[in-house]
């Protein structure tokens, strides 16, 4: 039976929608760019309009480009940059602040108080996640206690918390449906991931009322209906998942010790853990990995803030590049014998270190330093964060990963040969790249294919990943363990005093 779904990853910079043919192939494609908004030092922020705009406008050119009329999709499927945190009106669906995206970080010092009054230990046990700025529940208080009469409207019940997954849905089904999924749930720092549940104690704790939230779901289940006047037919959602996760099930990572990293924005690698809750003991993150049937599998997670956001700054901040390509032919070019670090650490410093106080530099340039060895770094540095992650994965795990556990990867970084390569060569272990990249689009379709009935079970979509090519290591252990050391220190200097 042939079904077309329709995929919308809304990301950090950009919106896409993709139709997936049953081959699982793109056949149509829309992507947007939007502004991203600085209005203080260390604060990012969305307009909830153009995440909103850009939605619809890209699944209008999606479905164009496919050539096929809204009614041949058998079912929708939504995946997201996670923890950015919205707050609307239930009535007039208007929201109250601008979305508070992920890498803002606003609520450092909130995160501090929290911490110093002892309370990560139970944030980490209920949540799997850390006191952070990065998660949603510290954004949520923020806005409450910051934006005029906003705690007063959320105490009378007439307002509603989502990340971005919940603001589409609810905004796509015309205010039916206020929901999101076990995987976006697990991300707010107020989920209950060994039970399931809203917590109320960490709710009471940083004051949020529970009347704010939405009803979680599996990942793949009825989220409700998309209303006919927007895309020309009425489509039901039946996908939901972080876009980590969701890239996750796209790699097919289904089995317990498999690994996916993928590099966007930041990079981050997620280990299936199975049915097991595992508590890190490296400062790496416990999450829901997907939801099915009302079966919890989870997820060590290593998240780094800046990968190709360091390929971004190359472009934007420095102007040395005009697009992301250019940066393979410089680092070919750049001096072999140079020890160049960049330390990305713009927004602070991710797993395992979690420094939101740290800031970037660059180390080791000499008077023949150039622009081709600054980029060069740039693309290291993502490999070497890969390095950090999977060893604090390895120690977690009780024993090193094996040296032939591979790598699945998938985002846009991938597309560099060069990266790849450092990437294999800096890890020791070998990394894979299939052949459908847009891993992330495909993680929902297949999540919504398989709920509207139509699309293969997991075993088969599993024996459908397909190889397009594998990067084996090819670097001497004493070069890998010297560039790493230099690396390590690096980063040390980058820390803040306060960490
Ligand atoms: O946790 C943040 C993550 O979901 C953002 O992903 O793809 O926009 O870098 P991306």
């Amino acid at each position: 039976m042939t079904g077309w779904v329709l995929s919308i990853d809304q990301g950090t910079t950009s919106t896409r929608a993709i139709v997936f043919n049953d081959s699982f192939e793109s056949v149509g494609v829309g992507q947007r760019e939007f502004p991203q908004h600085f209005p203080h030092e260390g604060w990012v922020e969305h307009d909830p309009e153009d995440l909103w705009n850009t939605t619809v406008e890209t699944c209008r050119e999606a479905l164009s480009e496919a050539g096929l009329a809204a009614e041949k999709i058998i079912g929708v499927g939504i995946t997201n940059q996670r923890e950015t945190t919205l707050i609307w009106d239930r009535k007039t669906g208007e929201p109250v602040y601008n979305a508070i995206v992920w890498q803002d970080r606003r609520t450092s010092a909130f995160c501090s108080t929290l911490k110093a009054a002892g309370h990560e230990e139970m944030f980490t046990r209920k949540t799997g996640l850390l006191l952070d700025p990065y998660f949603s529940g510290t954004k949520v208080a923020w806005i409450l206690d910051n934006v005029e009469g906003v705690r007063e409207r959320a105490e009378a019940g007439e307002l509603a918390f989502g990340t971005v997954d919940t603001w589409l849905i609810w905004r796509l089904t015309g205010g039916k449906s206020h929901v999101t999924d076990a995987t976006n749930a697990s991300r707010t720092l107020l989920y209950n991931i060994g039970e399931n549940r809203w917590d109320e104690e960490l709710l009471a704790l940083l004051n949020i009322p529970m009347s704010l939230l939405p009803e979680v779901k599996d990942c793949a289940d009825e989220f409700g209906t998309i209303t006919a006047d927007l895309l020309g037919a009425e489509l039901p959602i039946y996908g939901v998942a972080g876009d980590q996760q969701a890239a996750t099930v796209g790699q097919a990572c289904f089995k317990q010790g498999m690994v996916k990293s993928t590099y966007g924005t930041g990079c981050f690698a997620l280990l299936n853990t199975g049915e097991e809750l595992v508590y890190s003991k490296n400062r790496l993150l416990s999450t829901i990995a997907y939801r099915l049937n009302g079966k919890t599998t989870y997820a060590l997670e290593g998240s780094i803030f800046i990968a190709g956001a360091a390929v971004q700054w190359l472009r934007d901040g420095l102007k040395i590049i005009d697009n992301a390509a250019q940066t393979q032919l410089m680092a070919e070019n750049a001096d072999p014998e140079s020890h160049v670090y960049l330390v990305p650490a713009f927004v602070g410093l991710g797993a395992p270190y979690w420094d939101p106080e740290a800031r970037a530099a660059i180390f080791g340039m000499t008077r023949s330093t150039g622009q081709d060895e600054i980029a060069r770094a740039a693309l290291e540095s993502v490999g070497y964060q890969t390095v950090d992650l999977i060893n604090s994965k390895s120690s977690d795990m009780g024993s090193p990963l094996n040296g032939d556990t591979v790598l699945r990867v998938d985002g846009g970084m991938v597309a560099s040969d060069w990266t790849m390569q450092f990437l294999a060569d800096i890890l020791g272990r070998p990394v894979d790249r299939p052949v459908v990249q847009e891993t992330t689009a495909l993680g929902v379709a297949w999540l919504a294919g398989m709920k509207a009935g139509v699309w293969p079970s997991m075993e088969e979509f599993s024996q459908r990943w397909h190889l397009d090519r594998r990067f084996e290591p090819n670097m001497e252990a004493a070069e890998r363990e010297k560039r790493l050391s230099g690396w390590h220190d690096a980063v040390s200097r980058t820390r803040s005093q306060a960490s």
